[in-house]
C-alpha cells in the first residue's frame, strides 16, 4: 500500500496552460494534409484547413501551437508564404523528404489556424540561414500597426489590423540543424538578432532563445551567462527512444516488455534534465524571469514500415500514453520554471495527438491523455508527498508511480497518476489532509495490451473509461490503480 499526502501549501505556484502546448512543422504530413488540404479538397474544411482535426484541436484545448519548425523553420523564408496561392514560390523541403514545398500555408493561414482553435500562436524565426533584416520585417509585418512598408503590405494582403503575436523564437537548434554553432558564437548571434525584434505599439513579444540539446549543459551556462538578461525563455528538446540509437531507435507498436521499461526510464530522464539546467539557469536568474519552454518532447520510434523516412509517421500506444502522462506530471511539478511545453506533433508526426489517411482521422492515446490532464491548465500546482515502490525490470529499477495535482478555479482537487509497471497494479491511499472534499469521479485510460493503439479499422480501442473504483471516507481516498494506465481523479 503506498500512501500519499496531500501538501496545499507546498506548491510550484500556477501551472502555466502553456505546458500543454503543441508544434506543427512542415514536416511529413503535418501541415500538408494533416491540417491543410486546401479550398478545394472534398474532405469538409473551412478555409482549406480540414474540419475534424479543427474540431479535436478544439476540444483538446491547445494553449499555443509553434510553428514552423523546427529544423524547416531555419530555412524558411517567410515572403515565399504571403500573397496570392499561386504565385508563392515552390521550394524543396530539403530536411524532410526533399518534397515540394509550396508555401500555400504561410503566414495568414497559421493565423488563421489559431484563431479557429483558440491557440496562441508561437512563431519560430530564421536565424541559421536568414538573415537579421528579414527577421526583423516579418515582425513588423505581423504586429505593426502604423504606416510601414511592412504593415502596408500586410494590408495589400487582406489584412489590415495588426495580429498579437506573443511567442518568437531567435532560431531552432542552432547547435545541430540551425546552424551547426558554438554556445558562444549563438549567444552573440542571439543578442544582435533580438535586438531587432521589436515590439510594436502593445504588442509584447516573449522572446525565445534556442537551448540546449537533451543533455549540453555547457550550451546553457554560455547562453545564460552571455544572453540571460536578453531572453524571456530559453528551450529545451529531449526525446524519448526506446533504444537511445537514432540508427535503430525500436518500432511504436512491436516491442517486448523490456522496450516498454527502458522507454519509460528514459522519458524520467526529463526530471534529471529540468533540474539541471533548472539549477544553472537559477545562478543568472534566481527569480525565475526566464522560463524553460521544452519546446520538443516525445517519442521518436523508427518509421512506420513503408512511409517515407522522411516524415517521420509512427503509431502511438499505451506506451506512449505513459510518456505523456509522466512528462506532463514532471512539468506539472517543476511549474515555478518550465512554463511551456511543446509535444513533437500535433498531426501525423512523431508522438501525434492525430493520424489522418485521405478524410479519414484517428485521436490517439496521447490526445486522450492530454484531454484528461486539461484540468491542470492554469490551475495552482499542489505538492504530494509519497515514496514511490520500484518497478525493478533485469538489473534495473524505476518508479512505479509517478503523480501531480493541482486545484483548479471552482477549487477542485484534481490528481493524476501514472502506474509505470507492466504488469503490477497499485494499491494506494492519498491523505486529502482534510475532511472539506466529499465526492470523487475520475476517468482512466488502459489496454488489455501494452501495444494498444487506434487504428483506422478500429479507431476507439483504446479510449477513457470512467474510473469508479475509488472510495473516499474521513478525508483519506482509497483506490487500485490498474498496471500501465494513467489515470485522472477529481475530489469536490
Ligand atoms: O520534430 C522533428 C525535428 O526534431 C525538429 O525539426 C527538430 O527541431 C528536431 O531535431
Amino acid at each position: 500500500m503506498v500512501q500519499v499526502s496531500v501538501r496545499s501549501q507546498a506548491s510550484k505556484g500556477t501551472i502555466n496552460k502553456n505546458i500543454y502546448g503543441h508544434f506543427s512543422e512542415h514536416l511529413g504530413r503535418c501541415i500538408y494534409e494533416g491540417i491543410w488540404v486546401g479550398h478545394d479538397s472534398p474532405i469538409p474544411n473551412t478555409e482549406g484547413m480540414r474540419n475534424d482535426v479543427l474540431e479535436a484541436l478544439r476540444e483538446l484545448k491547445v494553449p499555443v501551437l509553434r510553428w514552423p519548425g523546427g529544423c524547416f523553420a531555419d530555412e524558411y523564408h517567410w515572403r515565399d508564404g504571403i500573397g496570392p496561392a499561386e504565385q508563392r514560390p515552390r521550394m524543396i523541403n530539403t530536411h524532410w523528404g526533399g518534397v515540394v514545398e509550396n508555401n500555400h500555408f504561410g503566414t495568414h493561414e497559421f493565423f488563421r489556424l489559431c484563431e479557429l482553435i483558440g491557440a496562441e500562436p508561437y512563431i519560430n524565426g530564421n536565424l541559421g540561414s536568414g538573415t537579421v533584416h528579414e527577421m526583423q520585417q516579418w515582425v513588423e509585418y505581423m504586429t505593426f500597426d502604423g504606416e510601414s512598408p511592412m504593415a502596408n503590405e500586410r494590408r495589400a494582403n487582406g489584412k489590415e489590423e495588426p495580429w498579437k503575436l506573443k511567442y518568437f523564437g531567435v532560431g531552432n537548434e542552432n547547435w545541430g540543424c540551425g546552424g551547426n554553432m558554438r554556445p558562444e558564437y549563438y549567444a552573440d548571434e542571439y543578442r544582435r538578432y533580438a535586438t531587432y525584434v521589436r515590439n510594436y505599439g502593445d504588442n509584447k513579444l516573449t522572446k525565445i532563445a534556442c537551448g540546449p540539446n537533451s543533455h549540453d549543459y555547457e550550451w546553457t551556462e554560455v547562453l545564460m551567462r552571455n544572453a540571460g538578461k536578453y531572453m524571456d525563455a530559453l528551450t529545451l528538446h529531449y526525446y524519448t527512444l526506446p533504444t537511445g540509437d537514432w540508427k535503430s531507435k525500436g518500432s511504436a507498436t512491436d516491442f517486448d516488455v523490456a522496450a516498454w521499461f527502458t522507454t519509460l526510464r528514459r522519458t524520467l530522464e526529463m526530471e534529471t534534465l529540468i533540474e539541471k539546467h533548472s539549477a544553472i539557469m537559477d545562478k543568472y536568474d534566481p527569480e525565475k524571469r526566464v522560463g524553460l519552454y521544452v519546446d520538443e518532447w516525445g517519442t521518436w520510434y523508427d518509421v512506420e514500415p513503408g512511409t517515407n523516412p522522411g516524415f517521420l509517421y509512427q503509431q502511438n500506444t499505451m506506451r506512449d500514453a505513459l510518456v505523456a502522462g509522466i512528462n506532463l506530471n514532471l512539468f506539472n511539478n517543476h511549474c515555478d520554471r518550465v512554463t511551456m511545453s511543446n509535444i513533437a506533433q500535433i498531426v501525423n508526426v512523431l508522438q501525434a495527438m492525430i493520424l489522418t489517411e485521405g478524410d479519414q482521422l484517428v485521436l490517439t492515446p496521447t490526445y486522450h491523455v492530454f484531454h484528461m490532464y486539461q484540468v491542470h491548465q492554469d490551475a495552482r500546482h499542489v505538492a504530494l508527498e509519497f515514496t514511490s515502490p520500484d518497478y525493478t525490470f533485469g538489473a534495473e529499477r524505476i518508479p512505479q508511480l509517478s503523480l501531480s495535482a493541482s486545484i483548479d478555479s471552482t477549487d477542485a482537487l484534481n490528481i493524476s497518476i501514472c502506474n509505470l509497471h507492466h504488469e503490477d497494479a497499485a494499491t494506494i491511499t492519498i491523505d486529502l489532509e482534510d475532511n472539506n472534499r466529499t465526492t470523487v469521479s475520475g476517468s482512466v485510460l488502459s489496454h488489455n495490451a501494452l501495444q494498444g493503439h487506434n487504428s483506422f479499422e478500429q479507431p476507439e480501442a483504446v479510449k477513457p473509461q470512467a474510473f469508479t473504483d475509488a472510495k473516499l471516507e474521513n478525508g483519506k481516498l482509497s483506490l487500485t490503480v490498474p498496471a500501465a494506465s494513467v489515470l485522472v481523479l477529481k475530489l469536490q
